[in-house]
């Protein structure tokens, strides 16, 4: 398991640096581990070697020890369905979307996931959000496997979790004023009074970088930029540990793609959340990222540092993937 680039200590089958043999105790001390900011385990000189954002990630969230999001060997099955299509023919297959996928993301890291359409990037951010089911492996998500646990503990464990989609207009409900959008995951995370929520709400707009005069507008009155942003915002605001994006600015123009860019760069940073982006550019997930996954009919065929990777392939699917998107991704950023 890695640890600001450094490995630590052997770990036995749970996952734990011990060997409990109860599995209360298993239970207790996997979140245990998840909470606490063990700087016993890491001493001073590897906490000055780690990057400012994984910093800030562990003293937040307390996961110095185990990764945010640990995905094992996950696949996903969707069953075939019959219809008037493929009446007469034969049988279709079921399409297996994802295929043994192993990563993980430590607090205050960004692993992008490319591939090309169809890859199964957005069933393995689906998968780790439980909107689907895995058909095989495990997800920890602060220590807990979200694949063992019920629905209830799912739901709470997910509000820790942000989204930012790519669908502009999907995400966010067009009956909604973007106040009440933004205030909707404290509303049902309830741990705040009205007053507070408002108050959060403000600051949140702001710090997205929104008047907070917007907050009294629909999504309809807003410029597909603002609509990210407030998206953002939304997604922020119970503070997740985790940040899934899924092409969130392949709608946007150029000019714009780089400002909402910059702003998930600064915010990871000063959240110390840990971040899955997935997107098509490569230039953007050189800039944004600090190591990337590549995904290739299901399966992630290379994944290591961005600058090795995006650099000097070794994988011939990314090598072509790469050649690809180079002329196209040149001048989006710089
Ligand atoms: N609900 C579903 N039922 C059946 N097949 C599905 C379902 N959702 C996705 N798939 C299939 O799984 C594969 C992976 O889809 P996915 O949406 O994960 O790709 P992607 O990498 O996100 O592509 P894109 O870059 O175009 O968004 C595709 O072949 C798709 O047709
Ligand atoms: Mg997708």
């Amino acid at each position: 398991m890695r640890l600001a680039g450094r490995e630590t200590p052997a770990r036995g089958r749970k996952g734990l640096t011990i060997e409990p043999k109860n599995a209360w105790t298993v239970k207790f001390f996997l979140e245990k581990e998840a909470r606490e900011v063990s700087t016993d385990r890491i001493g001073p000189a590897e906490q000055d070697a780690a990057n400012p954002a994984q910093q800030m990630g562990r003293l937040r969230f307390g996961v110095s020890v185990v990764e945010v999001l640990t995905v094992r060997r996950v696949s996903v099955e969707f069953t075939a369905r019959s219809s008037w299509w493929t009446r007469g023919g034969a049988k279709p297959a079921a399409v297996c979307a994802v295929r043994e996928v192993s990563f993980s993301v430590a607090a205050g890291e960004a692993l992008g996931l490319v591939g090309e359409s169809g890859s199964g990037k957005t069933t393995t951010a689906r998968a780790i959000l439980m909107l689907v089911r895995p058909t095989a492996g495990e997800i920890l998500f602060l220590g807990r496997n979200l694949c063992q646990l019920p629905a209830g503990e799912i739901r709470e464990l997910r509000s820790r979790m942000g989204i930012v989609f790519q669908d502009l207009n999907g995400a966010l409900n067009p009956r909604l004023r973007i106040g009440a959008i933004v205030e909707e995951p404290l509303v049902v995370q309830r741990h705040l009074a009205r007053k507070d929520r408002r108050r959060r709400v403000a600051t949140l707009l702001e710090e997205v970088g929104l008047d907070r005069a917007l907050a009294d507008r629909f999504p309809g009155e807003l410029s597909g930029g603002q609509r990210q942003r407030a998206s953002i915002a939304r997604a922020i605001s119970t503070d997740p540990a985790l940040l899934l994006a899924d092409e969130p600015v392949s709608c946007l123009d150029c000019s714009v793609q780089a400002q909402i860019i910059n702003l998930l760069k600064t915010l990871r940073e000063q959240r110390g959340m840990a971040m899955l982006f997935i997107s098509h550019n490569l230039a953007v997930v050189r800039h944004l990222c600090d190591r990337v996954a590549v995904m290739y009919r299901g399966e992630i065929v290379e994944q290591g540092g961005c600058a090795d990777i995006l650099v000097s392939p070794k994988n011939d699917y990314t090598k072509r993937l790469l050649a690809a998107a180079m002329a196209t991704d040149r001048g989006v950023l710089e």
